[in-house]
């Protein structure tokens, strides 16, 4: 059994295989956090997916106090370091790369989007036969269809939503009918006012264009066991 936990906009807290993996770990300053750093716990693997603050988030603080492994790109690898993460910690890898850690295996798959240090990325998570895909911040690609033939069933599929700085409503649908997960979590949607207000329209295309895949529309704070 694997459980997720959104902890609002793009950050998701995976206990998989016995180790809690924490992503784009938004949590101070983030209006839909429901918890406080010092409620977290002592993460066994940090991932980001790109260095704007609304998915680098607490990232190299919680690595710091906690020894947490931090996967990421390259350059934000190098930027840990001198902010003073650990160089054993910090696997800063590249597109295209995978990384076997603690019983996990961690790829860095493509994402169109922009960002100030190195390139953003999607991460793609394998453990105890579960294959969990989070999107990060992208805009609709066609080869999001190659996932599910390399890496093999998505079981949770963690999609950005609310248009404006990545994929809206329809595009994200289009993502699902690609992906084909079994269940696709919306994400990164009504935290600001330019955002998505709301999954329902999200939800309605996907049971339109993919109804095999359950819609999975969380609060945050909420859990998902698969
Ligand atoms: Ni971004
Ligand atoms: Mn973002």
């Amino acid at each position: 059994m694997a459980r997720l936990r959104w902890l609002g906009h793009a950050a998701f807290l995976l206990e998989l295989a016995g180790k809690e993996v924490l992503i784009d770990p938004w949590i101070r300053g983030n209006p839909s956090c429901p918890i406080g750093l010092d409620e977290l716990g002592k993460p066994d693997v940090v991932c980001v997916s790109h260095d704007h603050g609304d998915h680098l988030g607490d990232a190299f603080e919680i690595c710091r106090k906690h020894g947490s492994k931090l996967v990421c790109v390259y350059e934000v690898g190098c930027k840990a370091e001198q902010e003073g993460v650990k160089p054993e910690l910090i696997y800063g890898m590249n597109v295209g790369g995978t990384v076997e850690l603690d019983g996990l295996k961690i790829t860095l798959f493509p994402a169109i989007h922009s960002c100030s240090c190195g390139v953003p990325v999607g991460i793609i998570i394998r453990g105890e036969g579960k294959n969990i895909y989070h999107a990060g911040d992208t805009a609709l690609f066609g080869d999001m269809a190659l996932i599910p033939r390399l890496y093999g069933p998505v079981d949770v599929a963690l999609i950005p939503i609310g248009g404006y700085y990545t994929m809206g409503p329809l595009e994200a649908a289009e993502a699902v009918a690609l992906i084909k997960p079994k269940a696709v979590v919306p994400m990164h949607y009504a935290t600001f006012p330019v955002l998505v207000k709301d999954a329902s329209e999200f939800a309605r295309l996907v049971s339109e264009r993919s109804p095999e895949t359950d819609v999975i529309v969380l609060g945050p704070g909420d859990y998902y066991e698969f």
